[in-house]
Protein backbone atom coordinates (compact mmCIF):
# COMPACT_ATOMS: atom_id res chain seq x y z
CA UNK A 1 0.00 0.00 0.00
CA UNK A 2 2.69 2.47 0.90
CA UNK A 3 4.69 1.52 -2.05
CA UNK A 4 1.79 1.76 -4.47
CA UNK A 5 1.39 5.14 -3.20
CA UNK A 6 4.75 6.18 -3.24
CA UNK A 7 4.63 4.72 -6.69
CA UNK A 8 1.76 7.32 -7.52
CA UNK A 9 3.75 10.41 -6.18
CA UNK A 10 6.17 10.03 -9.13
CA UNK A 11 3.49 9.29 -11.75
CA UNK A 12 1.67 12.73 -10.82
CA UNK A 13 4.83 14.39 -10.71
CA UNK A 14 5.90 13.33 -14.26
CA UNK A 15 1.67 14.51 -15.37
CA UNK A 16 1.74 16.73 -18.46
CA UNK A 17 -1.40 17.49 -21.32
CA UNK A 18 -1.78 20.72 -22.93
CA UNK A 19 -5.40 19.96 -23.11
CA UNK A 20 -8.04 21.02 -20.83
CA UNK A 21 -10.17 17.77 -21.09
CA UNK A 22 -6.89 15.73 -20.45
CA UNK A 23 -6.56 17.38 -17.46
CA UNK A 24 -9.90 17.09 -16.11
CA UNK A 25 -10.14 13.02 -17.00
CA UNK A 26 -7.05 13.67 -14.14
CA UNK A 27 -8.78 15.42 -11.64
CA UNK A 28 -11.48 12.62 -11.71
CA UNK A 29 -9.08 10.02 -11.73
CA UNK A 30 -7.65 10.87 -8.22
CA UNK A 31 -10.18 13.11 -6.66
CA UNK A 32 -13.44 11.76 -7.92
CA UNK A 33 -15.38 10.96 -4.54
CA UNK A 34 -16.77 8.38 -6.05
CA UNK A 35 -13.92 5.38 -7.21
CA UNK A 36 -10.96 8.73 -7.01
CA UNK A 37 -7.63 7.08 -6.31
CA UNK A 38 -7.17 9.20 -3.64
CA UNK A 39 -10.06 8.84 -2.08
CA UNK A 40 -10.00 5.20 -1.78
CA UNK A 41 -6.47 5.63 -0.53
CA UNK A 42 -7.89 7.61 2.09
CA UNK A 43 -10.31 5.44 3.01
CA UNK A 44 -7.70 1.97 3.11
CA UNK A 45 -6.22 3.86 5.74
CA UNK A 46 -7.87 2.34 8.40
CA UNK A 47 -6.41 -1.14 7.07
CA UNK A 48 -2.84 -0.10 7.24
CA UNK A 49 -0.86 -1.53 10.09
CA UNK A 50 -0.62 0.60 12.97
CA UNK A 51 3.22 1.19 12.76
CA UNK A 52 2.91 2.19 9.07
CA UNK A 53 0.31 4.76 9.37
CA UNK A 54 2.26 7.53 10.29
CA UNK A 55 4.42 7.23 6.88
CA UNK A 56 1.68 6.16 5.17
CA UNK A 57 -0.52 9.29 6.26
CA UNK A 58 2.07 12.13 5.37
CA UNK A 59 2.52 10.15 2.06
CA UNK A 60 -0.80 10.30 1.09
CA UNK A 61 -1.18 13.61 2.37
CA UNK A 62 2.04 14.96 0.41
CA UNK A 63 -0.03 13.12 -2.87
CA UNK A 64 -3.24 15.13 -2.57
CA UNK A 65 -1.54 18.04 -2.07
CA UNK A 66 1.00 17.38 -5.24
CA UNK A 67 -2.44 16.10 -6.98
CA UNK A 68 -3.98 19.54 -6.15
CA UNK A 69 -1.03 21.70 -7.07
CA UNK A 70 -0.51 20.05 -10.95
CA UNK A 71 -3.86 20.37 -11.14
CA UNK A 72 -3.91 24.76 -10.11
CA UNK A 73 -0.91 24.98 -12.21
CA UNK A 74 -1.73 23.51 -15.16
CA UNK A 75 -5.08 24.74 -15.54
CA UNK A 76 -4.14 27.92 -15.02
CA UNK A 77 -1.49 27.81 -17.96
CA UNK A 78 -3.59 26.15 -20.07
CA UNK A 79 -6.32 29.17 -19.70
CA UNK A 80 -3.42 31.83 -20.71
CA UNK A 81 -2.37 29.89 -23.42
CA UNK A 82 -6.39 29.73 -24.36
CA UNK A 83 -6.68 33.72 -23.86
CA UNK A 84 -3.72 34.00 -26.55
CA UNK A 85 -5.64 32.16 -29.09
CA UNK A 86 -8.17 34.54 -29.48
CA UNK A 87 -6.19 37.79 -28.93
CA UNK A 88 -6.18 39.80 -31.73
CA UNK A 89 -3.44 40.07 -34.42
CA UNK A 90 -1.17 42.72 -33.23
CA UNK A 91 0.36 43.11 -36.87
CA UNK A 92 -2.88 44.29 -38.21
CA UNK A 93 -3.10 48.23 -38.97
CA UNK A 94 -5.30 49.69 -35.97
CA UNK A 95 -8.63 51.25 -35.98
CA UNK A 96 -8.66 54.99 -36.82
CA UNK A 97 -10.33 57.22 -33.89
CA UNK A 98 -12.96 59.65 -35.56
CA UNK A 99 -11.00 63.04 -34.42
CA UNK A 100 -13.53 65.53 -32.74
CA UNK A 101 -13.42 69.43 -33.80
CA UNK A 102 -13.49 72.11 -31.88
CA UNK A 103 -17.31 74.21 -32.89
CA UNK A 104 -16.78 76.95 -34.80
CA UNK A 105 -18.62 79.46 -32.35
CA UNK A 106 -15.68 78.22 -29.94
CA UNK A 107 -12.91 79.15 -32.37
CA UNK A 108 -14.39 82.65 -32.81
CA UNK A 109 -14.89 82.66 -28.82
CA UNK A 110 -11.51 81.62 -27.90
CA UNK A 111 -9.84 83.91 -30.70
CA UNK A 112 -11.46 86.85 -29.54
CA UNK A 113 -10.97 86.21 -25.65
CA UNK A 114 -7.20 85.77 -26.63
CA UNK A 115 -6.89 89.07 -28.89
CA UNK A 116 -8.19 90.77 -25.56
CA UNK A 117 -6.33 89.09 -23.09
CA UNK A 118 -3.27 90.62 -25.08
CA UNK A 119 -4.99 94.02 -23.97
CA UNK A 120 -4.68 92.92 -20.58
CA UNK A 121 -8.71 91.92 -20.10
CA UNK A 122 -9.69 89.10 -17.62
CA UNK A 123 -13.09 86.46 -17.85
CA UNK A 124 -15.44 87.09 -16.33
CA UNK A 125 -18.75 85.43 -16.44
CA UNK A 126 -22.23 85.69 -14.90
CA UNK A 127 -25.85 83.13 -14.90
CA UNK A 128 -27.61 82.73 -17.71
CA UNK A 129 -31.16 82.97 -15.53
CA UNK A 130 -30.93 85.91 -14.58
CA UNK A 131 -33.27 89.07 -12.37
CA UNK A 132 -34.62 91.77 -13.73
CA UNK A 133 -31.99 93.81 -11.93
CA UNK A 134 -29.12 92.58 -13.59
CA UNK A 135 -30.43 92.60 -17.36
CA UNK A 136 -32.28 95.78 -16.85
CA UNK A 137 -32.84 97.69 -13.71
CA UNK A 138 -28.90 98.42 -13.00
CA UNK A 139 -28.40 99.20 -16.68
CA UNK A 140 -30.44 101.92 -16.90
CA UNK A 141 -33.27 100.37 -18.41
CA UNK A 142 -36.64 102.00 -18.07
CA UNK A 143 -39.69 100.72 -16.56
CA UNK A 144 -41.45 100.83 -19.96
CA UNK A 145 -38.16 99.54 -22.28
CA UNK A 146 -39.81 97.01 -24.86
CA UNK A 147 -37.03 94.81 -24.50
CA UNK A 148 -38.56 93.91 -21.24
CA UNK A 149 -41.81 93.19 -23.13
CA UNK A 150 -42.53 89.06 -22.99
CA UNK A 151 -42.17 89.30 -26.69
CA UNK A 152 -38.30 89.85 -26.38
CA UNK A 153 -37.22 88.32 -23.20
CA UNK A 154 -38.01 85.08 -21.50
CA UNK A 155 -39.33 84.83 -18.33
CA UNK A 156 -39.59 82.29 -16.22
CA UNK A 157 -43.55 80.95 -15.47
CA UNK A 158 -44.68 82.62 -12.06
CA UNK A 159 -41.59 84.52 -11.53
CA UNK A 160 -41.43 87.66 -13.16
CA UNK A 161 -38.26 89.23 -11.68
CA UNK A 162 -36.90 85.77 -13.15
CA UNK A 163 -35.65 85.63 -16.61
CA UNK A 164 -33.14 84.49 -19.28
CA UNK A 165 -30.66 86.71 -19.86
CA UNK A 166 -31.07 88.93 -23.30
CA UNK A 167 -27.25 90.05 -23.38
CA UNK A 168 -24.03 89.32 -21.58
CA UNK A 169 -24.21 93.09 -19.84
CA UNK A 170 -25.48 92.08 -17.01
CA UNK A 171 -22.24 90.81 -16.84
CA UNK A 172 -21.03 94.15 -16.51
CA UNK A 173 -23.47 94.29 -13.41
CA UNK A 174 -22.48 91.65 -11.73
CA UNK A 175 -18.59 92.77 -12.05
CA UNK A 176 -18.66 96.19 -10.91
CA UNK A 177 -21.00 94.98 -7.92
CA UNK A 178 -17.64 92.68 -7.15
CA UNK A 179 -15.21 94.66 -7.78
CA UNK A 180 -13.33 97.96 -7.63
CA UNK A 181 -11.73 99.85 -10.11
CA UNK A 182 -9.66 99.73 -12.81
CA UNK A 183 -11.67 96.99 -14.55
CA UNK A 184 -11.07 95.41 -17.70
CA UNK A 185 -12.16 92.33 -18.44
CA UNK A 186 -14.42 90.81 -21.51
CA UNK A 187 -17.58 88.00 -20.70
CA UNK A 188 -18.29 85.65 -22.97
CA UNK A 189 -21.33 83.48 -22.99
CA UNK A 190 -25.03 82.57 -24.18
CA UNK A 191 -27.92 84.98 -24.03
CA UNK A 192 -31.52 84.02 -25.10
CA UNK A 193 -34.08 86.03 -26.53
CA UNK A 194 -37.74 85.17 -27.80
CA UNK A 195 -37.69 85.33 -31.82
CA UNK A 196 -38.32 83.04 -34.40
CA UNK A 197 -35.85 81.45 -35.50
CA UNK A 198 -34.21 82.19 -39.12
CA UNK A 199 -31.10 82.01 -41.06
CA UNK A 200 -30.64 85.52 -39.49
CA UNK A 201 -31.80 85.24 -36.01
CA UNK A 202 -31.75 82.12 -33.24
CA UNK A 203 -33.72 82.51 -29.88
CA UNK A 204 -30.22 81.53 -28.41
CA UNK A 205 -26.75 82.86 -29.44
CA UNK A 206 -23.22 84.24 -27.79
CA UNK A 207 -22.37 87.42 -27.01
CA UNK A 208 -19.01 88.98 -25.65
CA UNK A 209 -19.41 91.62 -23.32
CA UNK A 210 -16.57 93.88 -22.60
CA UNK A 211 -16.07 96.50 -19.37
CA UNK A 212 -13.22 98.89 -18.92
CA UNK A 213 -13.33 101.32 -15.31
CA UNK A 214 -10.89 103.49 -14.98
CA UNK A 215 -9.37 107.13 -14.23
CA UNK A 216 -9.48 109.17 -17.14
CA UNK A 217 -11.12 106.64 -19.72
CA UNK A 218 -12.36 108.41 -22.80
CA UNK A 219 -13.80 107.76 -26.08
CA UNK A 220 -9.92 107.78 -27.82
CA UNK A 221 -9.31 104.76 -25.62
CA UNK A 222 -12.45 102.86 -26.84
CA UNK A 223 -12.00 103.62 -30.57
CA UNK A 224 -8.00 102.30 -30.50
CA UNK A 225 -9.18 99.20 -28.85
CA UNK A 226 -11.85 98.22 -31.05
CA UNK A 227 -9.52 99.11 -34.11
CA UNK A 228 -7.04 96.89 -32.73
CA UNK A 229 -9.57 93.99 -32.05
CA UNK A 230 -10.91 94.36 -35.27
CA UNK A 231 -7.25 94.36 -37.18
CA UNK A 232 -6.26 91.40 -35.31
CA UNK A 233 -9.69 89.34 -36.21
CA UNK A 234 -10.22 90.66 -39.48
CA UNK A 235 -6.80 91.61 -40.78
CA UNK A 236 -4.25 94.34 -40.47
CA UNK A 237 -6.22 96.37 -43.43
CA UNK A 238 -9.41 96.41 -41.68
CA UNK A 239 -10.81 99.69 -41.10
CA UNK A 240 -13.56 100.87 -38.58
CA UNK A 241 -16.60 103.27 -38.58
CA UNK A 242 -18.32 104.16 -35.50
CA UNK A 243 -22.03 105.58 -36.24
CA UNK A 244 -24.35 107.46 -33.16
CA UNK A 245 -26.42 104.98 -31.52
CA UNK A 246 -28.61 104.24 -28.50
CA UNK A 247 -28.55 101.82 -25.36
CA UNK A 248 -29.83 102.61 -22.40
CA UNK A 249 -26.51 102.09 -20.31
CA UNK A 250 -24.03 104.03 -22.41
CA UNK A 251 -23.75 107.75 -23.49
CA UNK A 252 -22.64 108.29 -26.17
CA UNK A 253 -23.40 105.46 -27.72
CA UNK A 254 -22.09 103.65 -31.20
CA UNK A 255 -22.20 100.77 -33.45
CA UNK A 256 -19.18 99.67 -35.07
CA UNK A 257 -19.13 98.59 -38.76
CA UNK A 258 -15.51 97.16 -40.34
CA UNK A 259 -14.62 97.60 -43.83
CA UNK A 260 -16.71 94.24 -45.48
CA UNK A 261 -13.67 91.70 -45.14
CA UNK A 262 -15.12 89.86 -47.97
CA UNK A 263 -14.80 93.01 -50.83
CA UNK A 264 -12.75 94.84 -48.88
CA UNK A 265 -14.98 97.88 -49.09
CA UNK A 266 -15.74 98.11 -53.04
CA UNK A 267 -19.21 96.62 -52.61
CA UNK A 268 -20.85 93.74 -52.49
CA UNK A 269 -23.71 90.85 -51.81
CA UNK A 270 -22.31 90.18 -48.07
CA UNK A 271 -22.29 94.03 -47.25
CA UNK A 272 -25.26 94.81 -49.39
CA UNK A 273 -23.29 97.00 -51.75
CA UNK A 274 -22.21 99.33 -49.07
CA UNK A 275 -18.93 98.39 -48.29
CA UNK A 276 -19.55 97.99 -44.45
CA UNK A 277 -20.68 95.70 -41.90
CA UNK A 278 -22.10 95.82 -38.53
CA UNK A 279 -20.09 93.68 -35.56
CA UNK A 280 -20.98 95.46 -32.68
CA UNK A 281 -22.63 98.20 -29.86
CA UNK A 282 -20.25 100.28 -27.86
CA UNK A 283 -20.17 103.16 -25.48
CA UNK A 284 -19.07 105.18 -22.50
CA UNK A 285 -20.56 103.72 -19.65
CA UNK A 286 -23.30 106.14 -18.24
CA UNK A 287 -22.80 107.85 -15.12
CA UNK A 288 -25.77 106.57 -13.46
CA UNK A 289 -25.24 102.70 -14.47
CA UNK A 290 -21.98 103.68 -12.46
CA UNK A 291 -23.30 105.52 -9.90
CA UNK A 292 -25.95 102.34 -9.56
CA UNK A 293 -23.13 100.09 -8.97
CA UNK A 294 -21.13 102.02 -5.95
CA UNK A 295 -18.72 103.73 -8.77
CA UNK A 296 -17.91 107.00 -8.26
CA UNK A 297 -18.46 108.83 -11.85
CA UNK A 298 -16.82 111.63 -10.90
CA UNK A 299 -13.43 110.06 -10.50
CA UNK A 300 -14.06 107.33 -13.27
CA UNK A 301 -15.13 106.61 -16.52
CA UNK A 302 -15.64 103.70 -18.57
CA UNK A 303 -16.49 102.36 -21.71
CA UNK A 304 -18.47 98.93 -23.13
CA UNK A 305 -19.22 96.72 -25.75
CA UNK A 306 -21.07 94.21 -26.80
CA UNK A 307 -20.78 91.88 -29.85
CA UNK A 308 -22.61 88.56 -30.81
CA UNK A 309 -20.31 85.95 -31.68
CA UNK A 310 -22.50 83.66 -34.33
CA UNK A 311 -22.52 87.45 -36.38
CA UNK A 312 -18.63 87.17 -36.47
CA UNK A 313 -18.16 83.81 -37.19
CA UNK A 314 -20.61 83.80 -39.88
CA UNK A 315 -18.47 86.66 -41.61
CA UNK A 316 -15.22 85.11 -40.63
CA UNK A 317 -16.18 81.63 -42.13
CA UNK A 318 -18.83 83.04 -44.94
CA UNK A 319 -21.56 80.73 -43.32
CA UNK A 320 -24.78 81.95 -45.02
CA UNK A 321 -27.48 80.43 -41.93
CA UNK A 322 -27.13 80.95 -38.52
CA UNK A 323 -28.77 77.91 -37.76
CA UNK A 324 -25.93 75.56 -38.89
CA UNK A 325 -24.53 76.47 -35.78
CA UNK A 326 -27.19 74.88 -33.47
CA UNK A 327 -28.10 71.86 -35.84
CA UNK A 328 -24.71 69.92 -35.21
CA UNK A 329 -24.37 68.50 -38.43
CA UNK A 330 -21.36 66.54 -38.76
CA UNK A 331 -21.00 67.58 -42.25
CA UNK A 332 -20.55 71.51 -41.56
CA UNK A 333 -18.67 71.07 -37.79
CA UNK A 334 -16.03 68.89 -39.65
CA UNK A 335 -15.12 71.70 -41.79
CA UNK A 336 -13.15 73.45 -38.91
CA UNK A 337 -11.08 70.46 -38.17
N1 LIG B 1 -25.88 94.69 -24.79
C1 LIG B 1 -25.96 95.30 -26.09
C2 LIG B 1 -26.77 94.38 -27.01
O1 LIG B 1 -27.03 93.27 -26.65
C3 LIG B 1 -24.62 95.54 -26.70
C4 LIG B 1 -23.81 96.56 -25.95
C5 LIG B 1 -22.95 96.18 -24.95
C6 LIG B 1 -23.89 97.90 -26.25
C7 LIG B 1 -22.18 97.10 -24.26
C8 LIG B 1 -23.15 98.84 -25.59
C9 LIG B 1 -22.30 98.43 -24.61
O2 LIG B 1 -27.17 94.75 -28.08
Amino acid sequence: MLNRAKELLKEVETFKTDKLEELELFRIKYLSKKGGILTDLFSDFKNVASEEKKEFGQVLNSLKDLVQNKIDTLKSSLEIDKSHGEKPDLSLPGEVFAHGSRHPISLVRNEIVEIFSRLGFTISEGPEIEDDYHVFSALNFPEEHPARDMQDTFFIEKHPDILLRTHTSSVQVRVMDNQKPPIRTISPGRVFRNEAISARAHCIFHQIEGLYIDKNVSFVDLKQTLLYFAQELFGKETKIRLRPSYFPFTEPSAEMDISCSLCGGKGCNVCKHTGWLEILGCGMVHPSVLETNGIDSKIYTGFAFGMGIERIAMLKFGVKDLRLFFENELRFLKQFV
